[in-house]
């Protein structure tokens, strides 16, 4: 069966939520952001979730939306970077959807996350540096292992990672 979303990873600041806003109107897709989402489910903060919940509670209302968002049909889906940590996610979000994975070097990622005005709990440390180093070299195999396209963003502009996506997942053969 052909499948009719896309679901953006990657590490934070690889740019998921601009490109996946733009490529979803390019393919005249419905956008849903997952942290959005779960802040509207929630009724509060991705930043309080963390600090008056912890990490795991996060990890929970995360399944919990991508549950919910899972079957669509024709949307592309903005994912949290750390989406991929339960495979259960993966497993959901594979059933309709491409996964895209944006990649970044990690200079980039501190520069865009710098940046942008996002709060990112993960990111409040003292070595920003040093964190992002060790999430990405932890993460990447998961990322990998996901990924049915890869897209290296770090010299690319929104508008040229949405055009490649668009001539990749053309290319495809399990995409309508
Ligand atoms: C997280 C990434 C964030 C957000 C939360 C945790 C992560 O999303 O879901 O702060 O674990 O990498 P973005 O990747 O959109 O910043």
């Amino acid at each position: 069966m052909k499948k009719s979303s896309i679901a953006l990873i990657g590490f934070m600041g690889v740019g998921k939520t601009a490109v996946g806003r733009k490529l979803a109107e390019r393919l005249d897709k419905e956008f849903i952001e997952l942290d959005d989402l779960i802040e509207r489910r929630a009724g509060k903060t991705i930043s309080t979730i963390f600090q008056k919940e912890g990490e795991e509670a996060f990890r929970e209302l995360e399944i919990g939306v991508v549950k919910e968002v899972s079957g669509r049909k024709s949307v592309v889906i903005a994912c949290g970077g750390g989406v991929v940590l339960n495979k259960i996610n993966i497993d959901r979000l594979k059933k309709e959807c491409l996964i895209v994975y944006l990649t970044a070097s990690p200079e980039v990622v501190l520069k865009r996350t710098a940046a942008d005005k996002t709060q990112r709990p993960l990111l409040e440390v003292a070595d920003k540096t040093l964190t992002v180093k060790e999430l990405l070299y932890f993460r990447k195999p998961f990322y990998e292992q996901a990924a049915d396209i890869i897209i290296d963003t770090s010299k690319l502009d929104v508008g040229s990672v949405t055009e490649q996506i668009i001539d990749k997942v053309k290319e495809n053969e399990s995409f309508t």
